[in-house]
């Protein structure tokens, strides 16, 4: 196994308290809600952890468990670890890590989720907080129960206890999660903790940081490793703990005798572009705040969020802004991550959009997590790849992301593939994200195509299913992959030459003037919007706007139904609007388009019609299905025929 000489500091071990990790590849805290409703290790966490510890990663994180029972669940199958019965499941789970990968070093997250969640989620108990000052997200509206001083230092001992159960199953480490709003984070928040007695206000919230770490001191010894999670910064416009106040924590607690310090930032609310966890954050974008936290400590420093390129990652530990990194839904897109970089085989990654459409959203509508460009995460027994008893002759038509992956799976498994596609270009729709501000999720598409010509797939590109196509091939097994043309709204004077798709937009072909009336989220949509489940023209009339914004135009965002972009998440919408109304792109909702003129558009909004003066008009909304016309031809002459995507 030959190591990228690039990455050298990225896989120099390190030592933390009593463990020495083998590599600065950190997998953090993630729930999963693969549990039971009562907090239970199940096989689906086994499979997905010892996954992710075969590809490589030196410190991995289980996900994080309660130490309270149901009180501490910020999810309703989160795992808790209240009680001695609870020591086994979590046992066979480290155990089953270890031997799948006897190096690496397993961590367990200890956290409450104080007033980050809700009566229903706890099963019927109020969330609990140091004062009684509801979150400012929509998604917990309870206010929460002041907890007693009594209460408190029986929360201390519950984290105490826990950890020790922790170092019973054979986890390497604790940490204690301080960050992210919930209830160890709110006693350090000088916006959330109003206490009045010994653990009221910056200092006293001091005080009950150092007792619970010398609880778990006390419970676990000094020959265990013992990490803490705080937030850098809040990342509040106003108000929130600074980073100033973390390097008086950080310093607190390495006296307190913490042996590392997992930098995160930001909670449910906070409102900096910086806390936009999509790709209109750029990468490693928090490791100045690991960078003022080694300032003032010397014990190591962890630092997160939106690391996947391995360039940036060595460059932080390089340059000595953070000693590891922790790689989070990376990790999730493709396990192999640690491993795909040590061999060199930076290609092959598949990467991560930083949608959260699969993973982070799912957990806010109860729902386990999966992944959008992974599909075995979480059911990796299920759909491992294996070899095919018989070999077959497959032709994948269609090269966009659906065919791809069609393509790719059948190759992996043994299959002779073609994969033709119209364009001169693999990736569909979807490649047309390079010509976006997000053109970082593009590398999916380079990714198909580094792992369709490793695997021998004969792509054919500019060519059309034909019989003379299905005459040289002889596929045993046809799959149809021909994607979607964009619904054309009956709108008059729809035909009038400056009205264009989203798609010939991005794609080059529309000459967009300076006044830009985009129209999406309508009821000509084929689609119904669900929450947590945007079509797409959504997204696509979202990233449309932002191109075309920045680019100094005046861009109308123009939505028929009641909420624009309704499909997309709590973890994605809120921040992408404020973004969309910094760049001054004005939103509508409930807006009927009656006409395109020439000089612009008439449109109704409350029973009132309203000329706008706009030059181009670009339409969003959805797609349906495009079929070759040779297919009915076809059928009873190929065996198999499948239709995807
Ligand atoms: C599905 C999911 C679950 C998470 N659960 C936790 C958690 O339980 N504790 C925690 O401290 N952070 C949690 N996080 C935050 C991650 O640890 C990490 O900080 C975040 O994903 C940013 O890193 P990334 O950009 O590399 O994904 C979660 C993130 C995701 C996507
Ligand atoms: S669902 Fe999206 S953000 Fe989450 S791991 Fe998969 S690609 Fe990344």
């Amino acid at each position: 196994m030959t190591r990228g000489p690039l990455f050298e500091k990225l896989f120099e071990p390190i030592t933390i308290g009593k463990i020495t990790v083998k590599n600065r590849i950190v997998m953090p805290p993630m729930d999963t809600d693969f549990g039971t409703r009562d907090g239970r290790v199940t096989k689906r966490h086994i499979n997905y952890f010892v996954e992710r510890a075969k590809g490589g990663v030196g410190l991995l994180y289980t996900e994080c468990a309660s130490p309270v029972g149901p009180e501490g669940i910020a999810t309703p199958y989160q795992l808790c670890l209240h009680d001695d019965s609870y020591i086994d499941g979590f046992r066979e789970l480290v155990n089953a890590i270890k031997s799948a990968a006897p190096d690496v070093k397993v961590v367990l997250q200890l956290h409450h989720a104080g007033k980050q969640t809700t009566s229903e989620i706890t099963g019927g108990i109020r969330p609990v907080a140091p004062s009684p000052i509801p979150s400012r997200s929509f998604m917990y509206p309870e206010t929460p129960r002041e907890l007693t001083t009594e209460e408190v230092k029986e929360r201390i001992e519950a984290f105490a206890k826990a950890s020790l159960r922790a170092k019973k199953a054979g986890y390497d480490a604790v940490e204690i999660h301080f960050a992210h709003g919930y209830l160890l984070h709110n006693f350090l928040s000088p916006l959330a903790n109003k206490r009045t007695d010994e653990y009221g206000g910056f200092q006293g919230g001091l005080k009950f940081a150092r007792e619970l770490i010398e609880a778990v001191r006390r419970e676990v010894g000094w020959d265990y490793t013992v990490l803490v999670r705080i937030n850098g910064e809040d990342l509040f416009s106003e108000g929130g703990i600074t980073l100033v106040e973390s390097q008086v924590i950080a310093k607190m607690f390495e006296n307190a005798g913490v042996d590392a310090i997992h930098i995160s930032s930001g909670i449910r609310e906070s409102d900096h572009p910086l806390a936009d966890m999509t790709v209109a954050a750029p990468q490693g974008a928090w490791a100045y705040m690991a960078q003022a936290i080694k300032k003032v400590v010397k014990i190591p420093v962890i630092i997160v969020r939106r690391i996947s390129d391995p360039f940036v990652a060595e460059e932080i530990i390089r340059t000595g802004k953070a000693d590891l990194v922790s790689i989070g839904r990376q990790l999730i897109a493709d396990p192999e991550w640690p491993r795909k970089v040590m061999e060199g085989r930076i290609d092959e990654i598949r990467p991560c959009l930083y949608c959260n459409e699969g993973c982070y959203d799912p957990l806010f509508r109860n729902l386990s997590i999966s992944c959008t460009v992974n599909p075995a995460a979480g059911r990796e027994e299920e759909m491992r790849i294996v070899k095919a008893d018989i070999a077959k002759r497959v032709l994948v038509v269609g090269g966009g992301l659906a065919g791809m992956t069609a393509a790719l799976v059948a190759a992996m498994r043994g299959h002779k593939v073609t994969l033709v596609e119209e364009d001169m270009r693999l990736g569909g729709q979807f490649k047309l994200i390079r010509s976006t501000r997000r053109a970082e999720m593009a590398k999916l598409v380079d990714y198909y195509e580094v792992m369709l010509k490793k695997y021998g797939v004969d792509v054919r590109v500019g060519r059309k299913l034909d019989e003379e196509l299905v005459d040289e091939v002889k596929p045993d097994v046809l799959v149809v992959a021909t994607g979607s043309t964009p619904v054309k709204p009956k709108i008059p004077g729809i035909d009038r030459p400056n009205v264009y798709s989203v798609f010939e937009v991005l794609s080059g072909r529309a000459r967009v003037g300076d006044v830009v009336a985009i129209f999406t989220c309508s009821y000509y949509c084929p689609y119904t919007c669900a929450k947590g489940l945007c079509c797409g023209s959504g997204y696509a009339a979202a990233f449309t706007a932002e191109l075309l914004a920045s680019q100094g135009k005046m861009v109308y965002l123009l939505a028929e139904r009641p909420e624009i972009f309704s499909g997309m998440y709590v973890t994605t919408r809120p921040r992408l609007l404020k973004r969309l109304f910094l760049m001054n792109v004005k939103i509508s909702t409930e807006v009927r388009v009656k006409e395109i003129t020439e000089g612009g558009i008439v449109i109704e909004k409350g029973g009132v019609e309203t000329p706008i003066a706009v030059d181009t008009f670009v339409y969003a909304v959805g797609t349906k299905p495009q079929k070759p016309t040779i297919l009915e031809a076809l059928n009873g002459k190929i065996k198999e025929i499948y239709e995807v995507g």
